[in-house]
């Protein structure tokens, strides 16, 4: 009897310890839905962006490793908070910027966020 309950609880476990699919993010957001978002906006019609099928856009600069990046837009020092309002409005930042304002809500550009601080 002691032994078909050990077998239980094992089987019970099996499946729960699955990999999260990202590191964890710290500002929110959903990754996934950002990864969505971003093919939905066409970002990578402009930038290169890793794990985004299409994404090859040389306009903007590649997007790999940007949670690793120093600065956004080369100016602004790449906080969660800098890059939610970069991806709302980069011109409001940045006048000059060829990237335009696509439309993103600010918690659509969260999830926006927490996709890219997955890449690293
Ligand atoms: C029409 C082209 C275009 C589109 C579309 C576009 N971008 Fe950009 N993006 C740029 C350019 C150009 C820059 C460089 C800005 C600068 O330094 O002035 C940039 C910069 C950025 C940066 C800062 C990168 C860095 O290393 O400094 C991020 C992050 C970014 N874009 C995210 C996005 C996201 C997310 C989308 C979709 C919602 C998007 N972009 C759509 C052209 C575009």
């Amino acid at each position: 009897m002691r032994f078909v309950v050990a077998a239980l609880l094992v089987c019970g476990c099996r499946g729960s310890f699955g990999e999260p699919p990202y590191a964890v993010v710290p500002i929110g957001g959903d990754p996934d839905r950002g990864a969505e978002l971003i093919r939905a906006n066409r970002c990578g019609a402009c930038h290169t962006i890793p794990n985004v099928r299409g994404a090859h856009g040389v306009v903007g600069p590649p997007l790999t490793q940007f949670a690793l990046r120093t600065f956004i837009g080369g100016e602004l020092p790449n906080t969660p908070q800098n890059l939610i309002r970069w991806i709302v409005d980069p011109r409001q930042i940045e006048h000059a910027t060829a990237m335009p304002k696509l439309g993103l809500t600010e918690a659509e550009a969260r999830d926006v966020a927490a996709f890219l601080y997955t890449l690293r």
